[in-house]
């Protein structure tokens, strides 16, 4: 699998702190050579999972919307970072639809028994949050759950998250290089970790 990092923009607000974060990111993976490819959701078009039990049967998801997209992305891409503001202590309804899509996948894993990819590689991702709170990292427990979950889903490695407290007004992380740099440190730190 070509080393290919997929960013999934989870905000609704254009150039917000979520996206200024993520474009450290690209800028990051950009200049270490590893070839990008960005999701901002709020352009897309995700419906919720309706449970109907569909992919129960064949591991696919029968709603034909800008997901099945998504679905071959998710799984070709050997870094994931994705990137959401705290809503309600949880992530986006944007990111929340695109994770609860993936119960296809995770039917097709565990229903079905079937391999999500080809081959043995182990694929990576990160989270990144942005809050208005300036409290301790607990506020993000929820989110991170649900991004740990999906990343188990989806067989990628969780390798931690990046916690951004006090950024209430759009473009506030720009008032913080040490947070966009903390960003590139850990995005480098992904690709290090390649060595292991
Ligand atoms: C619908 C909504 C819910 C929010 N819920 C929380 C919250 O639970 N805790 C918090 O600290 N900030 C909350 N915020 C503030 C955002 O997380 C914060 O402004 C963040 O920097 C937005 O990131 P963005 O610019 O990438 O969209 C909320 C904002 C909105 C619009």
């Amino acid at each position: 699998m070509k080393k290919k990092l997929l960013a999934i923009a989870g905000s609704p607000r254009k150039g917000g702190n979520t996206d200024l974060l993520l474009a450290e990111v690209l800028r990051t993976a950009q200049g270490a050579g590893v070839d990008t490819h960005m999701l901002k959701l709020s352009e897309l078009k995700i419906a919720p999972c309706t449970d109907c039990g569909a992919c129960r049967k064949t591991g696919e998801c029968v709603q034909q919307d800008d997901m099945q997209a998504v679905y071959t992305q998710l799984l070709d891409s050997y870094y994931i970072v994705i990137a959401s503001p705290l809503y309600f202590m949880g992530v986006s309804a944007q990111l929340k639809a695109l994770i609860d899509r993936c119960q296809a996948l995770w039917s097709r894993r565990y229903v079905l028994k079937k391999e999500l990819r080809a081959g043995t590689c182990q694929p990576r991702g990160m989270y990144i949050s942005a809050a208005a709170l300036n409290k301790g990292d607990e506020i993000f427990a929820g989110s991170i759950q649900t991004v740990k979950a999906l990343f188990y889903t989806l067989n990628v490695e969780y390798k931690g998250e990046i916690l951004c407290h006090g950024l209430e007004e759009k473009g506030a992380v720009k008032q913080h290089p040490e947070l966009l740099e903390k960003v590139r440190q850990a995005t480098l730190q992904l690709f290090a970790d390649d060595a292991d």
